[in-house]
């Protein structure tokens, strides 16, 4: 039975028409799959179901009852639950105060009462969570549930999850699609955002592909593959594996000796840690996240002081060393999402010329520089002056390796940096990376996807509580061996 119908959806924003005429028809109790490069209007057209934005034109249906969801609380009255892209809860309250904020009327709030409640739902979904813990303190997998819990605990029916894996390790994904197909058990309708062809496949009962705003076809996901869905998003032949080039290394570009890191907590995190990276040499770091990595990449590059140790970058090239960093967190450490496209491109350069001068910013060199970048950085947006949150999750991460990669950097530090791209995207971004190899540059590939590591790195180095476990050559690991020094750091 069709719960919920889109007809002819249309959105656009400026001159960009993000969902042309979307039709979709989505079963009750079904696990529905939307697919799409990054900008093909995935998060547009769930933004528009939860009542966030208005469409133009068109019509939504619940049960074949026209319905006008004009506010995220109408939304919520239909039943209509998201989990966000880029999660929404209030880091300094508790688990337990961010799924109850804003619900009920009464003024005496029994918050201990509250909590047990919460406590009970959590245990009858399977969501197991510290409910009176602060947000700030909870990992991404949990804060995840606490968002999911959330949504149920307002009742919806239609839960939306907008890449909801992407920052998941692959022990949470497991957990999270079991909840996923649970739900729908229980008669809940699903709709699921991903990347990631083989879990649609997976978790999916149909799916959707999306280009450039229109649908391409729905289908059962029983009489497709991840080859074919790749194909219709990208909208022609697509080639999914990577071919290693082969690069001669060079000098040490970097020294990493005994070092120890300390987390936000206090706590040690990084400890007796030391590698050497040569010039031409990607060294990938595996491990499970949490165990080191965000404090080993911010040691180096000088946003945590080091407790101990050292790090020396090659003296011979000091004078124009550059180091290029893709932090894990796009929106926080990556960009100023209110700032324009163009300005977030220049946030390292904006006090040289020639885009100061005199003590003031240039604007049209600026505008300039940043439609260039759109162009070679092929970040889909309009024009330079778009906010940067005005994009699409994987074109601002674009923004960020446009920025971080121009100037030749010597040192990349790159930190998770195909996470929420689409598949021709991770490939692109992987070629950029591969070709600054070529080019001699010495690259920390910091991935938790083990597929990933596996293709990009030279030598392979395995991150456990803080530590190096080892350092092995990549044309002799085998994934068993990585997957087993990730989760018990055993030899
Ligand atoms: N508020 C806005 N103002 C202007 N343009 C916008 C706005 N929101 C989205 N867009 C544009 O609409 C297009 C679709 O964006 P959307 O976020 O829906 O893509 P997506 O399919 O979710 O991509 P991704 O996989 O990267 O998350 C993009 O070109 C984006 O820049
Ligand atoms: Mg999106």
């Amino acid at each position: 039975m069709t719960y919920l119908r889109l007809e002819n959806i249309t959105k656009s924003f400026g001159n960009l028409i993000a969902n042309d005429n979307i039709n979709i028809s989505i079963v009750a109790g079904s696990i529905h799959g939307i697919l799409g490069e990054n900008g093909a209007g995935k998060t547009t057209l769930m933004n528009i179901l939860s009542g966030l934005y208005q469409p133009d034109l068109g019509q939504i249906y619940l049960e074949d009852k026209p319905i006008k969801i004009s506010s995220p609380s109408r939304a919520i009255n239909y039943g209509i639950g998201m989990i966000h892209q880029h999660f929404m809860l209030v880091p300094q309250l508790t688990a337990t105060e961010n799924i109850i904020l804003g619900t009920g009327r009464n003024f005496h709030l029994n918050l201990s009462a509250k909590y047990r409640e919460i406590k009970a739902m959590a245990k009858a979904y399977n969501l197991e969570i510290p409910t009176n813990v602060k947000i700030a303190n909870l990992s991404i997998g949990t804060q995840q549930r606490v968002e999911i819990l959330k949504v149920i605990y307002r009742q919806a029916k239609i839960l939306i999850l907008d890449e909801p894996t992407a920052v998941l390790t692959l022990v949470e994904v497991n957990y999270l699609l079991n909840i996923l197909r649970q739900l729908a058990r229980n008669n809940h309708t699903i709709i699921f955002i991903s990347h990631k062809l083989e879990e649609v496949i997976n978790v999916c009962d149909t799916v959707t592909v999306l280009r450039r705003g229109k649908v391409v076809d729905t289908m059962s996901t029983g009489v497709t593959t991840t080859h074919k869905l790749a194909e219709m998003m990208v909208g022609r032949e697509v080639n999914l594996t990577q071919e290693k080039i082969p690069t001669q290394k060079g000098n040490i570009v970097l020294e990493v000796k005994n070092i120890e890191v300390k987390n936000d907590l206090g706590l040690s995190a990084v400890h007796n840690l030391s590698f050497q990276l040569h010039s031409g040499e990607i060294l990938g770091v595996a491990g499970v996240d949490g165990n080191g990595q965000r404090e080993l990449a911010d040691g180096i590059n000088g946003l945590r002081s080091l407790e101990k140790g050292e790090i020396n970058f090659a003296d011979n090239l000091t004078d124009k060393f550059k180091v290029g960093y893709i932090p894990e967190d796009r929106q926080k450490m990556g960009l100023i999402l209110n700032f324009s496209i163009a300005r977030n491109l220049i946030l390292k350069l904006f006090k040289f010329l020639p885009f100061c001068s005199y003590g003031f910013l240039q604007s049209g060199v600026i505008n300039n520089y940043g439609k260039d970048a759109i162009e070679k950085f092929d970040i889909r947006a309009s024009h330079p002056q778009l906010k940067a949150g005005q994009l699409s999750g994987g074109n601002q991460q674009k923004i960020i390796l446009g920025r971080e990669l121009s100037g030749e950097p010597n040192l990349i530090v790159a930190m998770q940096p195909t996470r929420g791209l689409d598949i021709g995207a991770t490939k692109y971004v992987q070629q950029i990376l591969l070709a600054h190899k070529q080019k001699g540059a010495a690259i920390l590939y910091i991935s938790t996807e083990l597929e990933e590591i596996m293709a990009m790195s030279d030598r392979i180095a395995i991150i456990y509580e803080g530590k190096f476990v080892d350092i092995l050559d990549a044309a002799t690991a085998t994934v068993e061996q990585v997957g087993l020094l990730m989760t018990s750091g055993a030899k």
